[in-house]
């Protein structure tokens, strides 16, 4: 099961990534050129928020049931390794707020009355989101912990 959590896990990354990214494209282009918000834009929204909450409850699963994190929260304080730490807590604390800005900025940009709100809200606060994604992905080049960009069974 861990394995497969894993993989499932390092595939969806993927998801949330391009989702948010084409959303953001759109949403930018939606916004500087005044662009009605029309039901691809919604979906593109909508799917954005689904990958990010599907890879949010694997996350939480994968936090239970794996070794790396077992061995942070039970190995001593002094002798905890940086990716040991990167996934015991940086890790989690930092996509638990990626999820949540997404969450909040998709239902704000459906609650605005005009298509440019809508755009610029859901831009602001994808790209927050964009921003702190990037950084907690253990990218095979992070400082903090790496991994491979497709991890296969
Ligand atoms: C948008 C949200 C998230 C993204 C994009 C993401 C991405 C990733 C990636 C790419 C890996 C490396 C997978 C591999 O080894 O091939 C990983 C590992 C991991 N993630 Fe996430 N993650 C997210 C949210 C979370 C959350 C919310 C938690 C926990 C609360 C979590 C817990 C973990 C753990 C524990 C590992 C390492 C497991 C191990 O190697 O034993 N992730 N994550």
């Amino acid at each position: 099961m861990y394995s497969f959590l894993l993989f499932l896990h390092s595939v969806i990354r993927w998801g949330v990534l391009l989702s948010l990214l084409y959303a953001l494209v759109r949403g930018v282009r939606g916004w500087t050129g005044h662009r009605p918000f029309t039901p691809t834009d919604n979906t593109i929204r909508n799917t954005t928020v689904t990958f990010s909450h599907s890879q949010l409850l694997i996350g939480y699963t994968l936090y239970f049931v794996s070794p790396l994190v077992a061995s942070y929260r039970y190995g001593a304080s002094d002798t905890v390794s940086l990716p040991l730490r990167f996934f015991g807590w940086m890790h989690p604390l930092l996509m638990t707020i990626v999820v949540v800005l997404i969450t909040i900025g998709s239902s704000a940009t459906k609650r605005q009355s005009t298509d440019t709100a809508k755009f610029r809200t859901m831009t602001i606060w994808f790209a927050l989101a964009l921003l702190a994604l990037i950084c907690a992905i253990p990218w095979p080049f992070s400082p903090l912990a790496q991994r491979p960009y497709l991890r296969l069974f």
